[in-house]
């Protein structure tokens, strides 16, 4: 199919849309919330090629978009007087209103829920195509399913250029993220989808509101959703997404811990202090973080990055919108980078005494983090798992479960495999090493260890207040391992060599713990007992 480019403030672009609409066909418009692809709503064959165009799940219903309040009317059972009260208020504009369903919508609109949805909206030109055609019109966001909302004519091309009969441009959508939605269907009326109007404007309508538990959470497996369109991962660029949550400076401290495949997603006026960055708004203003926030994640996928960090906005007034389509784009990872304990990184030759040393701290009080049991559990993530079947091949997993040796034969065969390993591995645990902290958070402990042989290498070091190695002569940490693991002379001095030199380790700690024979690590363990009280 050619599709049709029409500019919105084109003479004739209204008048061939609205025919295009009233023989059945799709067209893409502009609405101040986000770019539409409309259908006649009362036509189920053109609904139908909205789902097809779009490869978006059946189960997940159209909002019918109306100019009239009489339209509105004809479309319910019966008109919900707090109905009237909200489009007295907010109509024209970026609201949904659910209410039970009269006969005329069909089921594919309503995918056979007995409710449907229904918006007013405010742009010129989405108006007059409902007026000249005469009918409602049927409009899910105008991107392939999952992919960023598009608030921009160029976004709806990217995703639908071929696959419908025209595109009107209509410039940059003002909103920038889709309508709240709120249903009347249920007792309390429920916000199902946080947009341009807030909760606090709704609740000035409509008294106390509830607000569905999907808007900041997971939903569980198997349960019955208020809204079908919250269970879907979505708005996600194809580089992987983390919220980052917290101060400035520590999500500087904690970006420039990564690798640097990122990209910082972060607030106007900060991008200068990372190396490739997308500005997404004003710290604090919901507005100008909604009407950016699709165009920016359209942007990470431009920077060739494999991951994106977002600053987390606000969660109050429009920013709760765009906080929880950030939740999705991020499949819900977030982190917490404002820790308030301190955090000690541990570290050392193997053989050289950095387990008892834990093992002391521990005793103390300290929170011990075992990073290589993070390191097992970072391979257990789906999303990880994914990324190490891009790399090293789909046949890594036997069964779906992940082989490990055959991984490690794979990824330990040359030091750019291992390498490669790492880019992926590396990420999810400090991530991992980072929730981990909050838990010593949590349970007051005097600080937390972060034990880690690659403490450096894994760039985990900066991530805490300072580093500790524990060493001890070449000679005894040869007998420690072959007494320790029960091999000979040359396993253990293999062993060794496959570690980077002692003098790697000593030049980049604060702190030196020494475990010879003569040496008492008691005395040491109290010295630095002392720094963090
Ligand atoms: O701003 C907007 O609302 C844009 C523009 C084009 O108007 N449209 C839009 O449509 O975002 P869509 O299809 O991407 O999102 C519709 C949302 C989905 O989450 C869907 O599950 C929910 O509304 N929805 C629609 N009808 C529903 C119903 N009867 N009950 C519960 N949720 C419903
Ligand atoms: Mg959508």
């Amino acid at each position: 199919m050619k599709t049709l480019y029409l500019k919105a403030d084109e003479k004739d672009a209204a008048r061939v849309s609205a025919k295009i609409l009233k023989d059945g066909g799709l067209v893409a418009i502009p609405t101040e919330t986000v770019y539409g692809l409309a259908a006649n709503a009362l036509d189920p064959e053109a609904v139908k090629s909205i789902f097809a165009a779009k490869g978006r799940p059946q189960d997940n219903p159209l909002i019918v978009h109306i100019s009239s309040l009489e339209e509105a009317e004809r479309l319910v059972d019966k008109m919900d007087p707090r109905a009237y009260a909200l489009a007295e208020r907010f109509w024209p504009g970026p609201l949904t209103i659910i209410m039970k369903k009269s006969d005329i919508v069909p089921d594919i609109v309503t995918a056979g829920l007995d409710t449907v949805a229904i918006r007013m909206p405010s742009h010129p030109f989405a108006a007059e195509i409902i007026r000249l055609s005469g009918v409602p019109f049927a409009a899910p966001s105008a991107n392939s399913s999952g992919k960023p909302s598009p608030t921009n004519a160029a976004h709806v091309a990217q995703d639908m250029d071929g696959k419908i009969d025209a595109i009107v441009d209509g410039g940059e959508s003002e909103v920038g993220v889709e309508s709240t939605v709120i249903t009347l269907a249920a007792e309390i009326p429920t916000l199902l989808r946080p947009g341009g109007v807030t909760p606090e404007g709704l609740e000035e309508v409509l008294g106390e509101i509830s607000i569905s538990h999907a808007v900041y959470e997971k939903l569980n497996e198997g349960e019955r959703v208020q809204s079908p369109g919250m269970k879907y991962k979505h708005y996600a660029p194809s580089a992987q997404v983390t919220i980052i949550k917290g101060s400035f400076e520590n999500y500087e401290k904690f970006l420039k811990a990564q690798k640097d495949d990122v990209c910082a997603v972060c607030f106007d006026g900060e991008g200068k202090h990372f190396g490739r960055f997308i500005e997404y708004g004003v710290e604090g203003d919901g507005s100008t973080q909604a009407h950016r926030l699709f165009d920016a994640l359209r942007e990470v996928d431009e920077t060739g990055c494999a991951r994106a960090f977002v600053r987390c906005p606000e969660t109050t007034g429009v920013g709760l919108a765009v906080y929880n389509r950030l939740l999705r784009s991020a499949a819900f990872r977030v982190v917490d980078v404002d820790i308030d304990i301190p955090v000690i990184g541990l570290t050392g030759q193997t053989g050289a005494g950095k387990s008892t040393f834990a093992e002391m701290l521990k005793e103390k009080g300290y929170y011990i983090i075992d990073t290589d049991i993070l390191a097992r559990k970072a391979v257990e993530s789906r999303a990880v798992i994914d990324q190490l079947c891009k790399c090293f091949g789909g046949d890594i997993l036997r069964n779906g479960v992940l082989d490990r040796r055959e991984l490690a034969r794979r990824a330990f065969s040359s030091p750019e495999k291992t390498e490669l390993l790492n880019s992926v591995t590396h990420p999810e645990i400090i991530r991992l090493t980072v929730e981990e902290i909050h838990r010593a958070e949590a349970e007051n402990a005097k600080a937390a260890v972060v034990d880690a042989p690659v403490l450096f290498e894994c760039a985990l070091a900066e991530i805490c207040d300072f580093t500790v190695c524990v060493t001890a002569p070449e000679e005894e940490r040869i007998s420690r391992i072959m007494a320790r693991d029960s091999i000979s002379r040359d396993d253990a001095l293999l062993r060794i060599s496959a570690q980077k030199p002692e003098k790697y380790y000593l030049e980049k700690s604060d702190i030196i713990i020494k475990n010879g024979k003569n040496d008492d690590m008691r005395l040491q363990l109290e010295k630095l007992d002392e720094r963090i009280d």
